[in-house]
């Protein structure tokens, strides 16, 4: 049985959690559910960061002690991670009286052994990132991490010795080179480090910061919060206090975190194992950043994504998949609520849960639900196998290298191969035919890879699957583990259920380019969202229309304006649409579109528009909505 502890950095507690943070939590709680089905012993910690300046200053905004601020502000993680599943062994925060006994050990020891001092110091202070920078350090005069504004400081104070670990520390993520992952972070690292290394201020006096860890040796101070927060990598597992725990568990296996805390995990954090003689983890891994547009989703920013919402809207399981599927850890990614609705429609409604819907009609017109026994294997039925055997093979090597998206991406594949499967064997012909040996076969296979399939995706969705394995007949959710997808399968005799659709298409709008123009009506109605379903009924009370452009001409004075003349089959119309800037004149002639039909008419830059065309995009990247095949003008959409 191998041993799996996994760690995500532990969130400034006044912060508002938002995908970010879930998404670090995320990706750590499917890599601890992987390692639990694979019966390896595991041991998954977070929690939250509560000292320091940025907490101080907001307990005090609000007329509050700062742990109660603490007390108030933590349940938001702590709810949050519930309502995503996140499967924590344990929750640390930095104000429990184990961790702040451990804190003070550790810097009463290394004060012991030599390793802190005290000095004069004059430097410059980033409150948003708690850190403190050389002049040479500032960009332009601002926080080189953060561009926010800093405050100089002068004062006496503690330093640990970092900076005699250096060379070490160059050697041994040289001599490592699975410690920093991905593997050009390790780089970034060396790169910091071709500069000086100096050593770290790691006291505040009181009298400028009150919350904090009191230094042992000095209680005119108190403990720089890095050097508290880090240590709760050891301290929540029972460093000084629990030897065979703490032998249990350390060194960690992964250290999950995101790239904006790099150097205080590989340089901070290391040189301080090092100091203390602990080993250090077998891997940090720093994964990119969630954008929204081409910023960093930060609070300070307020560019943020409420998790709680998507959750609300979307559902849980659909987010956590959305989230790791979509995000190469070694890069930013950008959310926007279009690219989570089409990846749904496509990954889960359409392609996962249209398997599982065909296979389950299908099997219960064919048998009344009962999964039958194969017969022999033909080609085809071997090649699918085959496609399915190569993602159950893909993931574990993905799993461990963090690379999550492209082990579901493999299942994604064998999934459409799935679907591509029916279509070539054409159960319900065989049906028909009365072929039953070749039907059994197929229907064997089909649900033989679904199985195969939930047991892959169960760590991503885990309610989901659970769902998928009660349809095709595990209602206890005895589907199996991964090291044993590839065992002789015990499926056939099983029982599916009727199932209602796993993930109901979302219904997507399409983007309406409205020629009225927008200087004219700001847009301060809030968007419907796409996830907001509507009735049928409010769906009717709009008039679509396929409707053929007859002809078509640039508006005078506008660059984004055609005016075009459509045939609705009974009537002649004009309308027109902002899409000069994509297509011209003669491009759209022909064309047969998409029109609201009961549009009220308006009157743009003069020129009268009765209904409104369906296109998707902006400026020189739209395109129209047209009809597939021959369509007569003037017939109803919907
Ligand atoms: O830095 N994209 O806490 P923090 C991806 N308390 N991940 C993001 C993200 C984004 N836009 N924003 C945040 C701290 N994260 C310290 C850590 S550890 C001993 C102390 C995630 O609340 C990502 O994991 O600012 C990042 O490293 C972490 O949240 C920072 O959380
Ligand atoms: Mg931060």
């Amino acid at each position: 049985m191998d041993k799996f502890y996994v760690t995500t950095p532990i969130y400034y507690v006044n912060d508002k959690p938002h995908i970010g943070h879930a998404y670090t939590t995320i990706l750590a709680d499917v890599l601890a559910r992987f390692h639990r089905s694979l019966g390896d012993d595991t041991f998954f910690l977070t929690g939250t960061d509560e000292h320091g300046q940025k907490v101080e200053k907001a307990a005090n905004a609000r007329g509050v002690s700062p742990i109660d601020h603490c007390n108030e502000t933590v349940v938001r993680f702590q709810e949050l991670w519930e309502k995503l599943g996140i499967t924590n062994d344990f929750f640390i925060r930095t104000t429990q009286d184990n961790h702040v006994g451990v804190v003070q050990n550790v810097l009463q020891a290394l004060y012991d052994k030599g390793e802190i001092y005290k000095a004069e110091y004059s430097g410059w202070y980033c409150v948003g990132d708690e850190r403190f920078f050389t002049e040479k350090d500032l960009v332009d005069g601002k926080c080189p991490e953060c561009g926010r504004e800093v405050t100089e400081i002068m004062e006496s104070n503690y330093f640990f010795r970092m900076g005699k670990y250096r060379e070490w520390l160059i050697d041994y993520i040289q001599t490592h080179p699975d410690f920093i992952q991905p593997a050009f972070r390790a780089n970034e690292t060396l790169g910091f480090l071709k500069k000086e290394l100096g050593d770290l201020c790691i006291s505040r006096p009181k009298s400028r910061l009150a919350w904090g860890i009191e230094l042992p040796f000095d209680t005119d101070y108190v403990c720089y919060v890095w050097f508290d927060a880090l240590l709760n990598y050891v301290s929540a597992v029972g460093y000084l206090r629990r030897d065979e725990d703490f032998r249990r568990w350390w060194p960690a296996s992964c250290q999950l975190i995101g790239k904006d805390i790099l150097t205080t995990h590989t340089v901070y954090w290391t040189t301080m194992l090092k100091a203390m003689d602990i080993p250090l983890p077998k891997t940090i891994f720093a994964h990119g950043w969630w954008l929204t547009g081409d910023k960093k989703m930060s609070k300070s920013l307020g560019n943020v994504v409420n998790p709680m919402d998507m959750i609300a809207r979307c559902g849980v399981d659909a987010f956590r998949y959305y989230l790791l599927a979509e995000m190469s850890p070694g890069n930013d990614a950008n959310f926007t609520e279009d690219a989570f609705v089409s990846r749904y429609n496509s990954d889960l409604a359409n392609d996962l849960g249209n398997l599982l819907s065909r296979v389950n009609k299908l099997t219960l017109r064919a048998t009344g639900g009962t999964i039958p026994s194969p017969g022999t294997f033909e080609d085809a039925d071997r090649e699918f196998e085959a496609e399915v055997s190569a993602a159950a093979a893909a993931m574990p090597v993905c799993r461990a290298e963090v690379k999550l998206d492209q082990g579901i991406a493999a299942v994604m594949q064998a999934v459409r191969a799935g679907n591509r499967y029916i279509e070539k064997t054409a159960p319900w012909a065989l049906i028909k035919s009365g072929n039953t040996e070749r039907l059994n076969t197929v229907l064997f296979l089909a649900a033989d890879a679904l199985r195969r399939i939930a047991v892959l995706l169960q760590p991503v969705m885990p309610t989901k699957m659970a769902e998928l394995a009660a349809a095709i007949g595990y209602p206890n959710g005895d589907i199996g583990t991964i090291d044993r997808i590839s065992a002789p399968s015990d499926i056939a005799g099983r029982k599916m259920t009727e199932t209602a659709g796993l993930f109901p298409r979302i219904q997507v709008e399409a983007t309406p380019v409205a020629p009225v123009s927008a200087k004219k009506e700001p847009k301060k109605k809030p968007e419907p969202s796409s996830c907001d379903p509507i009735a049928i009924d409010d769906f009717a009370k709009v008039v679509l229309k396929a409707a053929r452009v007859l002809a078509a001409e640039a508006v005078p004075d506008s660059k984004k304006l055609l005016k075009l003349q459509i045939d609705l089959g009974d009537e002649k119309r004009q309308i027109v649409s902002g899409i000069a800037e994509t297509y011209r004149p003669d491009d759209i002639v022909g064309k047969t579109i998409v029109v609201v039909a009961n549009l009220k008419p308006a009157v743009i830059r003069g020129v009268e528009s009765n209904g409104m065309l369906l296109a998707a995009g902006h400026g020189d990247k739209i395109r129209l909505a047209t009809l597939d095949g021959d369509i007569r003008p003037g017939e109803r959409i919907g």
